[in-house]
């Protein structure tokens, strides 16, 4: 027969039921307080120690492989949204009862069609997590003809299919931020219902609070039900082109620099101006400090080269190439295009400015002609399509036929 203890002391440390706080005695050992905190501390530090499926899957390398493969160049934003997003679940995941680890959330900037919610969204879609994208423009303070902010985390919500904890760590992309910044003094006589309301609007839902929204998507009406959200666990990602921030830029950069380098840099490449870009700058453009504090991480997102936009036409997963690629093959006719004229779509995205945005757009003027003729060439013999850099200016493109194997043109 095993012979009972004697209840007296830490069968751990030794220490006697006097020298501790609190001594729990089982059938056959006894622990104190102390050790009992010990052995704690050991299996959280296991705990963090031992990398999950998850944490792997958080590794900000691993995102930014998977943005790889959707989003040509923008490498520095793509680090930094990587570790932001990946910052972020962390933090809501392994919340530390000692430390508060603040919420960052992210502001991008740059020009349009450039990646900035193809970014967002491919991260959304990598993390399986609701994502929600809205338009500051159609935003307006409470009380006014529009959405208000809540009507954001309805969307999030009803993206999360309802699920209110899985939409309480979502990702909120609000596009074109800069759009609600505040107008010039002289318009600030009238309530500026679009700028700084708005912005004030956003900071509690941005920052990280309890909000009450109605529990459906319909509009807010006297008893209707409410429900809430905890907003800390949800990543805010802003965007926005910031149109003509950079001449604000150039102002400040230029006064420090007097005398000789004032006025020479006018031909400047616009990335290099953004990147001096700090908070003072969006202040000037319009945005109010408090809101500007509330981000933590502020992205460059750089103006495409020629080179990227072929890069884009071509390369990535979804390229638009691929694309009608895809969709002239099951009509059974081959699509090429030449590399000049790859280089020529691009030159003419650049000239619209309006970078990649533009690419599939240009495509799709060249070949709307195709498209609609296609079965009745397919049934005349076509095999094959190629597109020369000729045919981006508004000549025809090379059509093979297979049953009398002639170029012919259309
Ligand atoms: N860097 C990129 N790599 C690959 N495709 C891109 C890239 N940038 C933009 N695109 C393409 O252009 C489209 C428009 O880009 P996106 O919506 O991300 O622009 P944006 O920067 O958010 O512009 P805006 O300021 O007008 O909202 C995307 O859907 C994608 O097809
Ligand atoms: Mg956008």
């Amino acid at each position: 027969m095993t012979k009972l203890k004697d209840h007296h002391s830490c069968d751990f440390c030794g220490k006697s039921k006097e020298d501790v706080e609190k001594l729990i005695v089982g059938e056959q050992a006894a622990i104190c307080n102390d050790c009992i905190n010990l052995c704690n501390d050991i299996l959280v530090d296991e705990k963090i120690k031992a990398p999950t499926e998850q944490a792997k899957l958080l590794n900000p390398v691993k995102i930014k492989d998977y943005l790889d493969d959707y989003v040509i160049g923008q490498d520095d934003a793509k680090i930094a949204l990587s570790v932001a997003v990946s910052q972020h679940f962390k933090r809501i995941n392994n919340p530390s009862p000692d430390i508060e680890i603040e919420k960052t959330n992210v502001l991008m900037l740059g020009p349009t069609g450039c990646g900035k919610t193809m970014m967002a969204r491919k991260i959304a879609d990598y993390l399986d997590l609701p994502f929600a994208i809205c338009d500051a423009t159609g935003i307006t303070e409470a009380g006014y003809v529009g959405d208000d902010v809540e009507s954001i985390l309805t969307r999030l919500i009803s993206e999360a299919d309802g699920d209110l904890e899985k939409a309480s760590q979502g990702i909120v992309y609000i596009d074109e931020i800069d759009k609600i910044a505040k107008k010039g003094e002289s318009t600030s006589i009238t309530r500026d219902v679009s700028g700084e309301g708005v912005q004030q609007a956003l900071l509690k839902m941005i920052e990280g609070s309890i909000m009450r929204i109605p529990a459906t998507s319909k509009r807010k009406h006297p008893g209707s039900e409410m429900q809430e959200i905890d907003t800390r666990g949800i990543l805010f990602i802003c965007g926005g082109a910031f149109v003509g921030i950079d001449k604000i830029i150039k102002q400040r950069t230029d006064a420090r620099s007097v005398g000789f380098h004032a006025n020479v840099n006018t031909n400047e490449d616009s990335n290099a101006v953004y990147k001096d870009l700090n908070t003072k700058d969006l202040i000037k453009y319009g945005l109010i400090p408090e809101f500007v504090g509330r981000f933590g991480l502020i992205i460059n997102v750089e103006e495409l080269t020629e080179e990227q936009l072929v890069q884009i036409l071509v390369e990535t997963k979804n390229s638009p190439v691929k694309q009608y690629q895809y969709m002239f093959k099951l009509d059974s006719i081959k699509l090429e295009f030449e590399k000049d004229a790859l280089k020529e779509i691009a030159g003419k995205a650049k000239e619209l400015k309006t970078n990649a945005r533009g690419l599939k757009n240009i495509i799709e003027k060249i070949l709307l002609p195709y498209q609609f003729d296609a079965v009745e060439l397919v049934e005349r013999g076509l095999s094959l399509i190629r597109i020369s850099k000729n045919t981006v200016n508004g000549e025809s493109a090379i059509m093979i036929f297979d049953k009398n194997k002639n170029e012919q043109t259309k």
